[in-house]
């Protein structure tokens, strides 16, 4: 018995050392990796104060391609993600179709697209897309895309309702769209801006401030969105005008200029041309295009406009 006690002594001790083993070798490890880090730490300090760059360096943007066939090559590497751009034209430029062209193409990489139309309705837009062979239907089954028709008249009352609260000034912050809850976007479209804009009829400076609260809004959420804008004189013809909506130029981080072009023999044409994208390198052209059953929206960089061209 004593025999089998002296063994359970002896046991109890090698199982004490190799604990005692354990624990230094784990500590010494610890202190080890917890110098490494220093040394890591105070080699990045010196780098700080020898390059100064490396301690502002941000990191580069990711920049996004809208897969319209010639249209991306306008960029030097493409739209910054998390821009808010306006693609503005006059009626039936195709501002519409090069959306759903972009979306389609969005959806193709992966990305989540939220279409909101204030006019037509979302079926419709489905269709056409089915025109061009882009299966939304796909899409929409794959949870990529959400085609959603609102009414502009519930933004302009909800505004409306807010200032009254406010004693005629909006104070509070509102989230200025009301995005699907089990939605979460990648990219929206906004089609149009214009049809909110008239829901605000007579009330141009209420229309501004909502806009301001949309742009800072789209700003914070950091999603990359296209806001359509229907103009009667294109922004490049230079000519000055006071449309409802043209305050929301200087919002926008990018501004994309769709054209009707007429030519002196009466044929019609189109014209695109990326007048204004922040944080990035763009060709400054304005280039033809068109609208092709089996392609969808194509431009051409590398032609010229025919002679005698009148952008309207
Ligand atoms: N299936 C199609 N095939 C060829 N062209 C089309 C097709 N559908 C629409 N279009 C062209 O697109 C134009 C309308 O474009 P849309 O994007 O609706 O204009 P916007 O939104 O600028 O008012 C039409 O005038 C037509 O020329
Ligand atoms: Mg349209």
């Amino acid at each position: 018995m004593a025999l089998f006690k002296k063994r359970i002594k002896e046991e109890n001790e090698v199982k004490h050392k190799q604990h005692e083993n354990k624990k230094t070798s784990k500590s010494s490890l610890s202190t080890g990796g917890k110098n490494k880090h220093n040394v890591q730490n105070i080699q990045k300090n010196i780098e700080k104060v020898k390059n100064p760059d490396v301690a502002t360096k941000k990191k580069a943007p990711v920049k996004i391609l809208t897969g319209i066939k010639g249209f991306d090559v306008l960029f030097k590497e493409g739209i910054p993600d998390g821009s808010s751009v306006i693609l503005e034209g006059g009626p039936g430029s195709g501002k519409t179709l090069f959306c759903l062209n972009l979306t389609h193409n969005m959806c193709l990489s992966g990305k989540k697209v939220l279409y909101m139309s204030f006019e037509e309705p979302a079926h419709r837009l489905m269709e056409h897309m089915d025109d061009f062979g882009w299966d939304a239907e796909k899409f929409v089954d794959k949870g990529l895309l959400k085609i959603q028709r609102f009414n502009a008249l519930d933004i302009s009352r909800s505004v409306e309702a807010l200032l009254s609260e406010a004693k005629k000034e909006l104070l509070i912050e509102v989230q200025p769209m009301i995005f699907p809850k089990d939605f979460k976007p990648d990219v929206v479209v906004i089609d149009s801006l214009t049809s909110i804009s008239s829901a605000f009829s007579g009330e141009e400076s209420r229309f501004r401030i909502y806009m301001e609260q949309l742009f800072r809004y789209l700003e914070k959420t950091n999603i990359t969105s296209f806001l359509i804008r229907e103009v009667s004189i294109p922004t490049h013809t230079g000519q000055t005008y006071s449309e409802p909506g043209s305050a929301v130029s200087f919002l926008s981080d990018g501004i994309i200029v769709i054209y009707n072009v007429a030519y002196p023999d009466g044929h019609r044409g189109m014209a695109v041309e990326v007048l204004k994208m922040r944080g990035e390198e763009i060709t400054k052209k304005i280039v033809p295009a068109n609208i092709m059953a089996d392609e969808g929206f194509v431009v051409y960089p590398d032609k010229v406009l025919e002679k005698g061209f009148i952008l309207t």
